[in-house]
């Protein structure tokens, strides 16, 4: 595989060729994802649930990123690795800025926030000075808290048009990348098609530029596997098959099918 860049994912949106993104927390994964050809690793906060035994994003923190940041991108992989600010890690702008800066000085190329129009301000002050950001709206697991549970979010018109809305201040805000997570196939194929820069969905139906899961739920050994996600191990009965599977699932747009979709 060549080294991925955003530019490379910028010109399969526009080729319209979706690409795959796995999750990933140390070399071995990391190198396991290359070896499939999956353009985008994300050393997600997840990472407290299917790792460290958490059972929200909540706890993790700039410790633990960067530590399986480091890890991930020790073996100098080609894809492009996004790593995720924890909660309460971008609060304020000093705050985000330093800790945006030791990620990318772990290795990342990307780093990755939850949450709309208030996070404008802080995005373009990452990119401005050198730090790529990925958006993150829709279920957005470091406020489950405030939503009282894992729901699908964006059913309703007006909470789909808020988070339509939220989409376009990000990428008008310098966005490279928008994760798009358990919000209705309808909303996030209109989001995907207005914005110019990848979609990436999970839970979001087959319409997006890009799919991600969490790689614990796509070898089906997840305590709790949602719905939108399937076991690809069971069917290629090896870790680098499955990663295969999965890749070429994506890209020829049998995986997520209605099945892995809310509406
Ligand atoms: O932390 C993570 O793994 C994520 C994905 C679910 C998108 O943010």
């Amino acid at each position: 595989m060549k080294t991925i860049t955003i530019n490379t994912l910028i010109e399969l949106k526009r080729g319209g060729e979706k690409f795959p993104v796995i999750t990933a927390y140390d070399s071995t994964f990391a190198r396991l994802a290359e070896l499939a050809g999956i353009e985008v690793v994300l050393v997600g906060d997840s990472l407290g649930n299917v790792v460290l035994g958490y059972s929200s994003t909540v706890p993790v923190t700039m410790a633990d990123m960067l530590h399986h940041t480091a890890a991930v991108c020790r073996g100098g992989t080609k894809s492009l690795v996004v790593a995720d600010l924890p909660f309460m890690a971008y609060a304020t702008p000093e705050q985000t800025m330093a800790n945006a800066a030791l990620l990318l000085q772990a290795g990342a190329h990307m780093v990755k926030l939850e949450g709309g129009e208030w996070l404008a301000a802080t995005v373009a002050m990452l990119v401005e000075r050198g730090i790529p950001v990925c958006g993150h709206l829709g279920l957005t697991p470091q406020s489950v808290n405030k939503f009282g549970g894992y729901r699908i979010q964006g059913r309703g018109a007006s909470e789909a048009e808020q988070i339509l809305q939220d989409a376009h201040r990000l990428e008008r805000a310098g966005a490279g990348l928008l994760v798009l997570e358990c919000v209705p196939q309808q909303l996030a194929a209109r989001i995907s098609s207005e914005l110019a820069i990848p979609v990436i969905g999970i839970g979001a139906g087959p319409d997006t530029d890009a799919q991600v899961l969490v790689l614990h739920d796509l070898l089906g050994i997840s305590a709790r596997i949602p719905k939108f996600a399937r076991n690809f191990l069971a069917d290629s009965g090896d870790i680098l098959g499955a990663l295969r599977s999965y890749a070429q699932a994506v890209r020829e747009r049998s995986f997520p099918a209605a099945e892995h979709s809310f509406h």
